[in-house]
């Protein structure tokens, strides 16, 4: 039987309510994120781990392929079975990471370029002797205030290029990913611009090397401000300025895109996806590869106790079958307030905005203007009394800043939050440690815990929550 096309393996890979799991974690960050959990690092331990992954009963239901790392493709599981060949056996399609990892771009502090392309013809060979279909190839692009340059970015655009063709010539469907990276306080708008010159580079490059733009996937990061920009964004803000971004600059002969998570949270990259399918006139299909919005909830459960297997698996499923919902039938999934007001137009919302303080000290204002009030304002137990913390804060804080307050907040307790869960305790200890930096001995003695409860059931009662809510439910997160 001859093997499968280029073309074939695209279907199958696109396949409607589907996406891409990337279990594809070097040696170095499998053993970070290991380390995170308390789980020793061995050859053994991470074929546990990616045994959990695959063979999560039903896996096959909502994802498509896998992305394995060159130790895995080598493993086998259990029953002695290559991974691979396992996972084809279960309807998903392997494919295998033949970057090898980013260093420093010479001269140019601050860049990277990526790895692997000497030798990589045999590799590649080597990889689809293993049973692998599709490859990846991922170069990071950093925002800074000179950042990113023209140069770095054309390194890793040439060769991305120079890679995808090499995959077509092997047999290999390539997923070329360009991801402009979250960390920094860069805004959205900033993103946006940076995601979609990088975004035109890397489609010149590929044309130029002759690629066929019909057999490749692109993997890309959303359009998302910086991790430590002090304006959060909105779920709509993202999904308009990512379409913008795509629109302009990938062509409409690119069968498939696919959102990397980038180290946003579980919960928002399923609804920041959801949103984005519910846009109208994409010419592509867009489904997911995440890595860590998929296992960062897995590694939680599972902590290396075989005993934790069934409730990790658990979670993976919940997960990519709440993804995989993300991209079905988004219009159904996604509740009114979360559409488009009109399909061209870009909300205004996206119109560049002057922050209202210099980011660095977004966060320390922030927790001031709200441990201010609370000071003030003593316990927060119930609805009407975060209610009334809320109207003081209006009565003394003008609106733009009350919003600042509020998209902090939001962005601090995601949907799902809970009193005395992590991200509570999380924001807690933020506001601990911003009351002593304000050397005021009134903030020191704020009730924290209540503070914290008060600002969650403040913004649980929003209109814009009760939509996050209802659509975490209509996905199952
Ligand atoms: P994240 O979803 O964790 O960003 O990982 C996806 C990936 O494959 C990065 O190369």
């Amino acid at each position: 039987m001859s093997p499968p096309s280029l073309h074939e393996t695209i279907h199958s890979l696109l396949a409607p309510g589907k996406g891409i799991l990337a279990a594809d974690e070097s040696l170095p960050t499998l053993g970070r994120r290991f380390e995170t959990h308390g789980i020793p690092s061995t050859a053994e331990s991470r074929r546990a781990y990616r045994e959990l992954l695959f063979s999560a009963p039903q896996m096959g239901d909502s994802i498509s392929g896998v992305i394995l790392f060159d130790e895995t493709i080598r493993q086998r599981n259990s029953s002695d079975v290559p991974f691979a060949t396992a996972l084809a056996r279960d309807g998903m399609v392997p494919g295998i990471k033949v970057d090898k990892g980013v260093v420093g771009l010479t001269n140019f502090a601050g860049e990277t370029i990526t790895e692997g392309l000497d030798g990589l013809r045999d590799r590649l060979t080597e990889y689809r002797s293993f049973g692998a279909r599709f490859a990846k190839w991922r170069a990071v692009i950093h925002i800074g205030p000179t950042l990113p340059t023209e140069h770095a970015i054309r390194c890793n655009t040439h060769s991305l290029a120079l890679y995808a063709a090499l995959c077509q010539e092997t047999g290999l469907v390539p997923i070329v990913e360009p991801e402009t990276v979250m960390d920094g306080a860069h805004s959205l708008a900033r993103c946006a611009e940076v995601t979609q010159s990088v975004l035109e580079t890397v489609f010149s490059a590929l044309v130029s090397q002759r690629v066929r733009l019909e057999h490749v996937l692109l993997k890309v990061n959303m359009v998302i401000s910086g991790t430590d920009c002090p304006r959060k964004d909105e779920v709509s803000e993202v999904s308009h300025a990512t379409r913008q971004c795509l629109l302009r600059a990938v062509p409409a002969a690119v069968p498939g895109i696919l959102f990397l998570s980038g180290g946003q949270s579980d919960e928002l990259a399923t609804l920041r996806l959801a949103a984005i399918c519910a846009l109208p006139n994409l010419p592509w299909t867009i489904s997911f590869s995440f890595g860590r919005a998929l296992q960062e909830s897995v590694m939680n459960a599972w902590k290396g106790n075989p005993a934790n297997i069934p409730a990790a698996q658990a979670k993976l499923l919940q997960h990519a079958a709440a993804n995989g919902r993300a991209t079905l039938h988004p219009s159904k999934a996604i509740p009114e307030p979360l559409r488009p007001e009109s399909s061209n137009s870009p909300p205004t919302s996206l119109l560049p905005k002057e922050p209202i303080v210099r980011p660095a000290e977004g966060l320390r204002w922030e927790l001031g203007g709200i441990l201010a009030q609370a000071g003030n304002f003593g316990a927060i137990h119930s609805k009407s009394e975060a209610h009334r913390f809320q109207s003081e804060l209006l009565r003394i804080h003008p609106p733009e800043e009350i919003e600042r307050m509020r998209l902090y907040v939001r962005e601090k307790l995601p949907p799902g939050s809970r009193v005395g869960g992590a991200a509570t305790r999380e924001l807690e200890r933020d506001f601990r440690r911003a009351a002593d930096q304000l050397h005021d001995e009134r903030y020191r003695q704020a009730g924290f815990g209540d503070v914290v409860k008060g600002l969650l059931l403040w913004v649980e009662t929003t209109e814009e929550r009760a939509d996050e809510n209802r659509l975490l439910k209509t996905l199952e997160i």
